[in-house]
């Protein structure tokens, strides 16, 4: 059965795994091990049969803002709603904390849109602009697009079999 929790220490490594295959691939952003572990509290990990098939987390950006990062899901599940239960799981954690906006910065912007956010100017999140993405070596030549879910609006994931 599928479940997605809080992820533990235990499964950085997964974790890792998971998002080195597709950052090979140029899907995503590659995240050292080391920041992993740090962030641990952020991640929400998507477990099938006890084995680690998707991970993404919630880091919190300001007073009213957070971002999706690092959402990544096994080759083989993709399609069965992994990531869309990844990414409620994020959003349910942001409206427990009283956020109003979550943010990501993608590749697949049509899956982002098929779960409820709208594409966004990635100048409505200075704070991310300013203080990460001016370190990235892809800075000037950005090819990600900007996604936002605005949580005041009452917007709403529905994931049937998820969780
Ligand atoms: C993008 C990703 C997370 C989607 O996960 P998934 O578990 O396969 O997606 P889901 O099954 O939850 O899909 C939910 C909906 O989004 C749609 N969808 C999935 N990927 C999509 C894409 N790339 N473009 C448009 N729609 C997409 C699905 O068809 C589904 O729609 P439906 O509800 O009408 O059936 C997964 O493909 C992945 O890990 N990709 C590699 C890493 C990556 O690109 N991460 C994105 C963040 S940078």
């Amino acid at each position: 059965m599928l479940c997605i929790e809080p992820a533990r220490l235990s499964d950085a490594d997964d974790i890792h795994r998971l998002v080195t295959f597709w950052a090979d691939r140029g899907d995503m952003l590659h995240r050292p091990i080391g920041e992993i572990f740090e962030a641990i509290r952020d991640f929400k990990v998507a477990r099938l049969g006890g084995e680690v098939v998707g991970c993404g987390s919630l880091h919190i950006m300001g007073s009213d803002l957070a971002e999706v990062r690092s959402l990544a899901v096994s080759e083989s599940v993709q399609g069965k709603g992994v990531g869309a239960g990844i990414v409620a799981a994020c959003v349910d954690d942001a409206r427990a904390f009283g956020l109003e906006r979550v943010f990501a910065l993608t590749y697949r912007p049509g899956f982002f849109e098929k779960v409820g956010f709208r594409l966004a100017n990635v100048m409505e999140f200075p704070q991310k602009v300013w203080n990460e993405c001016v370190r990235c070596p892809f800075f000037t030549n950005c090819k990600e697009v900007a996604v936002v879910m605005d949580l005041a609006d009452g917007a709403d994931l529905s994931v049937p079999g998820a969780g």
